[in-house]
């Protein structure tokens, strides 16, 4: 039998390619743009393995192929809310993510968007870039102090327990936890975070509140205007997770009118689009997606893709398998 046909959908680091390549017949997008649903069902048709990421929506109608040849989709990330899974399932496909190899730079950006908000510098290197900066004073700028203050941690996976360990550890914050199910309390202790059942509980108490849930139905609008309401309104919300979590309409609001006092956000409920009353507001920092952006983890993760293929038509289990 021939090597298995696999269909990427964007580019991946070099090294990746070359590696998928002593393994797989490669189909790859040269344009590396987001491809359109019926070049998706086309590499259904055609391919054993489909290898999307996020900007891939492989919803039910795009599954609907008459003979599809996809045996397994393997993502390129951790996060899957992008892929219906349930449609998949029908149609006899597996579905693996990348999780673990991000968490450490995605917590690190977390952090970085909590000193960027905390500190202004957005605002910062806005002012300095236009020329308007007109030299240091005593009231330029200020900000919040973040080391010692409380951190409310909205989901306590891998992602959450790292954004905590930096915050903890790194600047001495105290750690408030919601997670859907009961926590370790070793893993708790860790930290010495405490968990809360109630989210609003945390909500009103943290001075940062850092999303690190799922997407998905489940999780949608999680933070709405009931709870920015319920936040502080000296508190920081950030989010790396995914936007469909907030209500970015809700959210604007809430920084138009200054009843929080600032968010940093990573990912956007309909992205690259970005809601124009998100992108007026000057407490708000807005980065372009980049959880996981460093060489070292984007290649992390297509490697753990390459190890789940491998595993996959070589009739074992992958690892990484989520239905
Ligand atoms: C992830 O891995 O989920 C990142 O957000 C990119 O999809």
């Amino acid at each position: 039998m021939g090597k298995p046909t696999v269909f990427v959908t964007r580019r991946w680091p070099q090294s990746v390619e070359a590696k998928l390549k002593t393994h797989f017949n490669v189909v790859l997008n040269a344009e590396d743009k987001a491809l359109a649903p019926s070049t998706l069902k086309m590499a259904l048709a055609q391919s054993d393995a489909l290898l999307p990421t996020v900007t891939d929506r492989i919803c039910a109608s795009v599954l609907d192929v008459v003979k599809p040849r996809t045996q397994i989709i393997a993502n390129y990330g951790v996060g899957f809310n992008h892929v219906d899974i349930d449609a998949a399932r029908r149609h006899g496909m597996i579905v693996t993510n990348t999780p673990d190899v991000l968490s450490q730079c995605t917590a690190d950006l977390a952090m970085t968007l909590m000193l960027m908000v905390a500190r202004r510098a957005g605002e910062g290197e806005r002012e300095l870039r236009s020329g308007t900066w007109d030299g240091w004073r005593p009231t330029h700028l200020m900000g919040q102090k973040i080391s010692g203050k409380i951190l409310g941690v909205v989901g306590f996976g891998r992602i959450g327990r790292e954004t905590a360990h930096r915050a903890h550890f790194g600047f001495g914050m105290k750690i408030c936890v919601y997670n859907r199910s009961k926590v370790d309390p070793s893993v708790l202790a860790r930290f010495n975070a405490t968990q809360v059942d109630d989210l609003d509980d945390l909500l009103t108490q943290s001075d940062v509140v850092s999303l690190h849930c799922p997407g998905g139905q489940s999780n949608r609008h999680l933070i709405n205007a009931e709870r920015l309401s319920k936040m502080k309104s000296s508190a920081y919300l950030i989010n790396t997770a995914r936007g469909e979590v907030v209500d970015e309409d809700a959210l604007a609001q809430a920084l138009w009118f200054e009843t929080i006092a600032g968010a940093g956000l990573d990912v956007f409920d309909g992205e690259p689009t970005i809601r124009p009353a998100l992108m007026n507001c000057e407490n708000a920092v807005l980065l372009p997606h980049l959880g996981s952006a460093t060489r070292e983890t984007r290649e992390a993760m297509g490697f753990r893709v390459i190890d789940n293929l491998v595993a996959f038509f070589d009739g074992c289990e992958p690892a990484d398998r989520v239905a």
